[in-house]
């Protein structure tokens, strides 16, 4: 496998990295306290053609491959962790669905302004009662006269006040099961669309968490995406995908913990000396710097496979799980190279810590990972 960067994706990077130390991490303390939806910051991402990168030209987006979004979100999520989910979802689970599922119509009535920037996107699966158990969710889509008209409530919706477009997962066929369930593009102004509630949150508090609920909505059968039973497909599919968006982010939060350490390390000292000439501190920096680069390789392996147009479902799980895992682990680890000064907020080693801990749970729990890679481990074998 050649990890080399093409000339491309090295002046993707180059352009991510020079955007987000200028204009979003000088804003990341602020967006994190204030909690405030980093709105200007979107607004340029969408001119950098950062919020449709997959996407094709002719449908608006950027054209270019997982491997620059990897790329790009890394140094997104380096700046500001918030910042980099709202640009994951929008790219991962709500344009890269459309691309795959949706018609022409509905490409080119929602994927190209999405893609843009003239309209942001959320992903309506989990409920309150079903987050990792995807296929026991209870909403209801109903054949009316016009389409469907749908029934429920959705939970831990990234975007979920911002959001102009939703892809909503609804039963069509309880008894079917998994096999009942059908996706729809939802415009988020559709009467009975309404944001329940917005979380309080440990981190990542610039995006919006919200509770959707769904009263009597009604949707034009033109915007379901897929047919009525492949609503588990298009979500699970779609998780794939994102999985690696958010194994990106974790790489950018623990690029962020690692090199404020480093720089904090150099100029403080103890017993005379920088506390980075201390050995004890050096092994921290060895396992934090060695893990972070076997993360990224594992995610870039899945961002190439999906390229390639392999199946990478292991794969995104692998590089999830890994990358979550060791942002968390990073994190701690710089915190405590601050000493005491970690644990309070004139230094944003504890807004890393709160941050990397979402990675290990949203688009699918680390033990969701497990079960995912243990799963095709013993129906497939070893990948070697
Ligand atoms: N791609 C395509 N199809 C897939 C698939 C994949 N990756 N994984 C499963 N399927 C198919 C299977 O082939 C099977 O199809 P058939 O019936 O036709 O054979 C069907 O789906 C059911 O498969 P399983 O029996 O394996 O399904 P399951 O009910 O046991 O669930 C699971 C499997 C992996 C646990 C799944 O439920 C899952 O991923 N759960 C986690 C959900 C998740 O990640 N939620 C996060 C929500 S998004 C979010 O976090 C909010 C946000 O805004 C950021």
């Amino acid at each position: 496998m050649n990890f080399q960067l093409s000339d491309a994706q090295a002046m993707i990077q180059q352009t991510a990295r020079d955007f987000s130390k200028k204009q979003v991490q000088p804003k990341a303390a602020e967006l994190d306290e204030s909690g405030r939806f980093p709105h200007e910051i979107v607004k340029e991402m969408a001119g950098l053609g950062f919020l449709g990168m997959m996407v094709p030209e002719q449908w608006g987006g950027a054209g270019l491959d997982t491997v620059s979004y990897v790329l790009a979100m890394e140094e997104i999520s380096r700046g500001c962790a918030s910042t980099g989910v709202i640009m994951s979802v929008n790219n991962s689970l709500v344009c890269d669905p459309l691309m795959k599922f949706g018609n022409d119509d509905q490409k080119k009535r929602f994927l190209t302004p999405l893609a843009q920037g003239d309209l942001l996107g959320c992903f309506c699966l989990s409920e309150p009662g079903t987050g990792s158990d995807a296929a026991s969710q209870t909403t209801t889509a109903k054949k009316s006269d016009k389409g469907y008209v749908l029934n429920g409530t959705k939970n831990w919706i990234t975007n979920g006040k911002e959001a102009n477009v939703a892809i909503v997962f609804a039963m069509t066929d309880k008894a079917a099961g998994h096999k009942g369930i059908a996706a729809f593009v939802v415009d988020t102004k559709s009467a009975g669309f309404s944001v329940a509630k917005l979380e309080k949150k440990l981190g990542i508090k610039a995006s919006s968490t919200a509770q959707i609920h769904l009263d009597n909505v009604e949707v034009p059968a033109a915007n379901m995406l897929g047919g009525e039973k492949d609503g588990f497909k298009v979500a699970m599919t779609t998780l794939d995908g994102g999985r690696i968006g958010i194994a990106s982010q974790a790489l950018g939060i623990a690029r962020a913990a690692l090199e404020d350490a480093k720089d904090y390390a150099k100029e403080r000292k103890t017993f005379g000396t920088p506390v980075s000439e201390k050995q004890a501190i050096q092994f921290m920096f060895a396992d934090i710097a060695t893990e972070l680069e076997a993360a990224r390789l594992l995610t870039l392996r899945a961002a190439m496979m999906k390229d390639a147009g392999a199946k990478f479902s292991r794969e995104a799980a692998m590089a999830k799980l890994y990358a979550s895992e060791m942002a968390m682990r990073s994190t701690v680890k710089a915190l405590q190279i601050f000493g005491g000064y970690g644990y309070v907020t004139d230094y944003p080693a504890e807004r890393h810590m709160r941050d990397a801990k979402i990675t290990e749970i949203y688009e699918g729990t680390s033990e969701i990972q497990r079960i995912v890679i243990a799963q095709s481990l013993l129906k497939e074998g070893l990948s070697l």
